[in-house]
């Protein structure tokens, strides 16, 4: 069977990659095929899960314990199965203080790449809003700190550097979760030196293939994929359907992991974020960091059997 180095190889010089991003061929797989696939974050030595947490809406929940018990499930099973990057958000109702209370709970902390998102106007309100997310999430530090929706961009960058030089955040980035902002996107990236961009893509929003994803692989910048099952509508829409005969040549037990899997095909793609409230789920997804990635005619396979 080829090994994940030749695939990556091969996946970036079919993407047109491997010669403007040399660390993609040489470094994006440094362990062995039975643990979670990890890529590099570019320009450090650091590597991270490909399977990420997101917690939109899933982790809005009351601080209970009944609401946090299946969660806690979810993180134990996320945590366990090799994952550590949890995106969360201020503005996700209570999804900070529930992610910093199974934390918490989990002792898992120190396992954890904690990864939030500064909203707001002004330097000021900025500031307020980082610091109630450290309190929310009982950490002193974050891993990642992202500028949310592009909101404000130039202060709370300026911001989110004073941080970093503090020690208080290790990496910077920007966010957003529409095509129409892909632009924007990679004009604040082509002013300003970040060490992430979290954007959309999956089967059904391809925009990132054409200049964003080609971009960030250039330029050594790692990215978060965000709205991977566009918010769970992919999954209805292949609910009656059984899972097709050709999955397995990529080792794919769901539908769930072949979005996963057509994702991180990509070479430029660092992590992708589903959400979950489900450990089933959350077990589910972590398989697709398992095994072998599809190849060009298979991802075009996997998309049409979602149109
Ligand atoms: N601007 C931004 O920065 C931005 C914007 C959007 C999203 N994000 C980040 O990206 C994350 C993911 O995006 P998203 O929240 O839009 O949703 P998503 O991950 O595309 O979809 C989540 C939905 O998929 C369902 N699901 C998850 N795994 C499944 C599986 N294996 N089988 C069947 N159904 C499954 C979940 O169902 P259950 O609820 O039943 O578990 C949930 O309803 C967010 O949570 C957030 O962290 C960031």
């Amino acid at each position: 069977m080829p090994s994940r180095r030749h695939f990556i190889q091969r996946s970036a010089a079919l993407f047109g990659l491997a010669a403007a991003a040399p660390w993609l061929a040489r470094d994006a797989f440094a362990l062995t095929p039975e643990q979670l696939l990890q890529r590099r974050i570019p320009n450090s030595d650091e590597f991270l899960p490909v399977i990420g947490l997101g917690t939109s809406r899933t982790f809005d929940v009351r601080l209970d314990d009944a609401s946090l018990e299946p969660l806690d499930e979810v993180m134990r099973t996320f945590i366990n199965g090799g994952g550590t990057l949890i995106d969360t958000a201020p503005s996700y109702g209570n999804a900070e203080a529930v992610s910093g209370e199974l934390l918490k709970r989990t002792s898992t902390r120190d396992k954890a790449f904690l990864a939030s998102k500064v909203s707001a106007s002004g330097r000021e309100r900025g500031l307020a809003q980082v610091e109630a997310s450290l309190r929310a999430l009982h950490t002193e530090r974050f891993d990642l700190l992202q500028v949310h929706n592009l909101q404000d961009t130039r202060t709370q960058l300026g911001l989110l550097r004073e941080l970093k030089e503090q020690g208080k955040v290790r990496y910077i980035g920007i966010t957003h979760y529409r095509e129409a902002a892909h632009d924007d996107l990679l004009e604040v990236l082509a002013k300003e030196s970040l060490d992430f961009v979290q954007f959309n893509y999956s089967v059904a929003e391809r925009n990132a293939e054409k200049r964003l994803l080609p971009y960030c692989a250039d330029r050594g910048i790692a990215t978060l994929i965000n709205r991977p099952f566009q918010r769970g509508q992919l999954l209805h829409r292949v609910e009656d359907k059984p899972l097709p005969d050709w999955a397995i040549e990529v080792d794919a037990t769901s539908w769930a992991q072949l979005l996963l899997k057509f994702i991180l095909a990509h070479p430029a793609v660092t992590v992708v974020l589903p959400a979950t409230s489900k450990a089933r789920y959350m077990a589910d997804n972590l398989k697709a960091g398992h095994g072998r990635l599809p190849d060009a005619a298979l991802r075009e396979r996997i998309a049409r059997a979602f149109s």
